[in-house]
This record gives C-alpha cells, structure tokens and sequence, in this order.
C-alpha cells in the first residue's frame, strides 16, 4: 500500500487533534493487536510493563515491544500554590487508567518522566533535599543533557516540565489516555511524538518495512522483509536489555538514595529524536559493513541474518574495541557502548545474581516517521514530508550512566578516545544518523508519579 503526499499531510494534521493519523495504518498492516496474556502485575516501577512476549529468532530470544508508542511532552500550568491540587487530579487521571487497563502490551503502558524545569521551578527545596546523588558521578543523578561529539551542533537541548510514555498494542488505548491527560487541563502541551516497534518475528512483512514503504522512504526497497527496525538489525534481544529492575537507582548501589525511600524503584530517563538515513545506510554499506558497524568489525554472521546473539559471552572489553579497530580502522555501536553499559563483574542483590556482562540499559526506542515530531507547539519546526528516524527513550540508573554509554558510542571510551571527525562512516552508526532533540528525565517510582515532591 502506498500514500500520496496528499493522504501524508492529511495523517499528519489528524494526528494532531489525538486521532492516530499516518499511525492508523500500523493497525491496517498488523491486522491489530497480536494475541497477549491480558492480565498483569501492576509493579512499583513506572518503566517496566509485565507480560512482554519473548520470541526466538535466529536462536536467539528477542522482546516483542508494544506495537504503538506515544510520547507527549509538556508544560506544567500549575503555580507552587496549587500544586496538591494538580498532584491529586493527575493521580486520578493515572490511576482511572490502571483501573481501566491491564499494565501490558494488551493493555497499557504510561510512564510518567519530569524534566528539571519542573523539579527547579515548582520543588526547588525538596528536590535538592531528596533528589538522588550519582556516587560514580558525584552529582545527582538529573542533570541538563550535553549535546554529545556526533551529535549535529543544531540538536535542540529540550526543557520540558514532563513526558508521557504511553506504549500499548492497542492504538485505541493510547488515544484514550493521551486525550484523559490533555483534558486533564493541568497541562500546556509541547510535543506530541509517534511511532510503532516489531513486527516480522511471526514470519510476516515488519512494520517498519511496510510503514516505509507507505510513506515512500528513500531506501525503503531495501529494508529487509523481516527486520524488526528500519536498519535491518533487531535490536531488542534479551541479553542486550537490562533484565528485571537493575536500572533502578537503588539496584546497582551507583546511587546514593540520601536517606530517603522517596525515590526508590524510580529511574532515569533520556529522550531524544534521531533522524536515519536509511537509503545511504544500504547503498553505501555492504551487509559485511553494516554487521562490523551495528555489532563490532571482523564478527563473522551468516549474510542476511537479522538477530545477531549479544549475550555476556559475546561482550566486548575495552582492549576489544582497541584491538578491532586497529585491524579495521572502525568501531562498532553495539561493541562500544559494551564497553560501558554491561556489568564489569558478578552483582548479587537481594539474592538476585547479575552476571559479569549482563546488560544494565532497559531501552524502549522505536521508529517514527515524526520529522521530527508527530506535532509540535513550534509548528515551524514540523517537516512536510514524513522521514524516517528513531525516538530514543532509555532507562539508566543515572544521567551519568546513560552520558557514559553514549560517549562510548562516538569512541570515547573509558581509557581514553578513539578521535573520529564527527559522522566518520567508521565510527558506528554516526554517519547516518542526526540526532534533534535531547532531554534528560527523571523517573519517580509508581506511587511518586504524580507531581513528585509536591507533598513536601
Ligand atoms: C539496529 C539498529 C539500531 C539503531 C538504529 C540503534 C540506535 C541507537 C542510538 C541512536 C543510540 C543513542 C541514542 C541517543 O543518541 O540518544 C543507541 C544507543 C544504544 N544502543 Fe543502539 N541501535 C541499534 C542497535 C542496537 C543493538 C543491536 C544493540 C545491542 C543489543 C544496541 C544497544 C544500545 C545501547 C546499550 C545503547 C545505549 C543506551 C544507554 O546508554 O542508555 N543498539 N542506539
């Protein structure tokens, strides 16, 4: 199926107004929401949903996402006076949502992040009292994001007050929750992001390869039949995402809770939109190249394969990455943030073991045709066109953690930089990739989510 630009730009202005536009066709092409276990846990974490699906591919076990992603960003328009109040109307709103949904895939996800602004403008007193101290880092745990050394020097450091992630399977459940907190009146909106994950593991066509197709993507020819992102590599494998609650600030003792429980099962979230350039992805890397760029170079993987093992025993050392690149002059995504983002030794938590390599990031980025928001309050900065990209949405344990990785993925290793000029085809996937937006989030345990620190 494809759209004329016409039938575009008409999704997209119906986007705006909570209807799921383009989006709409995600559940044409999937035939709707796929088979799930309806009931679920409601955790005391706000970022983990209960009753993901675990698939094999390649022999390899994969998370299923939610099929529909939503994220709108905000402004709060309540003053410090009024503040318990607007904390008891948002609860109300959240948990009539609980009620309404089993908190999963099937039902609904909604994630509640507050930026600095907020914590600065509304809480100041209690967030310097309560806001949890990166020991590594020595500095809490939120701070203002940088724009990292690929990163394009237009990419816009956002301040929003706050950002719904609101993930289902179901398009209807998400619209129904977006449009409850927009007529919560509490806030002033600022962005509304879109965009759908998976598909292709049932054998079918991916979504990611029939949504570019339809919005006609340079390259979208060339995205293989069955790959779970437009870049033709899964991404979500079990072993490369944080198991359980370890990128709770309490789990990996890098945080230092300052004698509070108040904060406790939350987390740190970082948000960013990336533009990909998918035809130059294909055209100009060789399957061998894309393998060498996305994991690490000299990885022998049969051609055509998507799902690609990343286990404990597969992880790459620092000396690794020195090593590859020095016989390929390239680094790889995956192999150098590797370098930062999996365990360094065995971790045992309340009986829980962590294993030497196991991965400490919970990601839960999906693709977008947004260029580079579904709407915006700056309208000015909404494309005509649909463009393909990535919202990028990671929980760490803290600011630092996620800063720490990401500096890895330029070569910025922990002993020392691999120097590439800024978007070096050597150096991961940068050359591709444009990042345009940045923020930094803070998220409060479940029973914190609604207006955190208001109360004190
Ligand atoms: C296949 C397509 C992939 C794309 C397009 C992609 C894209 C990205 C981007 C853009 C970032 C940085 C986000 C930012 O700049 O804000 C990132 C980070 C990251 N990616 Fe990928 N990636 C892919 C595959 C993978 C794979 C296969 C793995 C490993 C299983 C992986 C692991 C990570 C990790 C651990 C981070 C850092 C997250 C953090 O520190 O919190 N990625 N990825």
């Amino acid at each position: 199926m494809k759209l004329t630009r016409r039938q575009m730009l008409a999704g997209a202005a119906a986007g705006v107004v909570g209807a799921g536009g383009i989006y709409e066709l995600v559940d044409q092409l999937t035939g709707g929401a796929p088979q799930r276990a309806a009931g679920g846990k409601l955790l005391p974490e706000q970022h983990l949903l209960d009753g993901i699906r675990i698939v094999q591919s390649n022999g390899v076990e994969v998370l299923v996402p939610p099929l529909h992603h939503e994220i709108v960003t905000a402004h709060v328009v309540a003053g410090r006076a009024d503040l318990l109040d607007a904390q008891a109307s948002l609860e109300h709103v959240l948990a009539g949502l609980d009620a309404d949904y089993a908190p999963t895939p099937a039902g609904l996800g909604v994630t509640a992040a507050w930026g600095l602004p907020y914590f600065r403008r509304l809480t100041p007193a209690a967030a310097a009292r309560y806001i949890p101290y990166d020991r590594r880092a020595k500095k809490p745990v939120i701070f203002d994001t940088e724009r990292f050394q690929s990163d394009p020097p237009d990419t816009r450091l956002e301040s929003n007050d706050v950002a719904f992630l609101i993930r289902s399977d179901v398009r209807a459940h998400i619209d129904d929750a977006s449009k409850r907190l927009r007529d919560s009146k509490l806030f002033e909106l600022k962005s509304i992001r879109r965009g759908f994950a998976g598909g292709g593991f049932d054998g079918g066509r991916s979504l990611p390869k029939q949504m570019a197709e339809a919005a006609q993507i340079p390259g979208a020819d060339l995205i293989p039949d069955t790959a779970e992102l437009y870049l033709g590599f899964t991404s979500t494998q079990r072993a490369g995402m944080g198991p359980g609650t370890i990128a709770n600030f309490e789990t990996l003792g890098y945080v230092d809770l300052r004698d509070h429980d108040y904060f406790r099962h939350g987390t740190h979230m970082h948000l960013s939109h990336i533009h990909e350039d998918v035809e130059a992805w294909y055209l100009n890397f060789d399957f061998d190249e894309r393998v060498a760029t996305a994991f690490r170079p000299n990885l022998d993987v049969k051609q055509g394969t998507q799902t690609v093992r990343q286990g404990p025993q597969d992880v790459s050392t620092v000396a690794d990455v020195h090593r590859d690149y020095k016989s390929s002059g390239r680094i790889g995504h995956s192999a150098a943030i590797q370098t930062t983002s999996r365990l360094e030794r065995d971790v045992a938590v309340d009986g829980v073991v962590y294993v030497k390599g196991t991965a400490i990031p919970v990601r839960a980025d999906f693709n977008t045709l947004d260029n580079p928001f579904n709407w915006s309050v700056n309208l000015a900065e909404i494309g005509e066109l649909p463009a393909a990209g990535v919202h990028f949405v990671v929980f760490n344990p803290t600011g630092d953690d996620f800063r720490r990785n990401r500096r890895a993925m330029d070569g910025q290793l922990p002993d020392g930089t691999i120097a590439f000029t800024p978007q070096d085809r050597n150096q991961g996937f940068n050359s591709i990739l444009s990042t345009t937006h940045r923020q930094n989030f803070l998220v409060p345990p479940r029973v914190h989510r609604s207006f955190p620190l208001a109360e004190l």
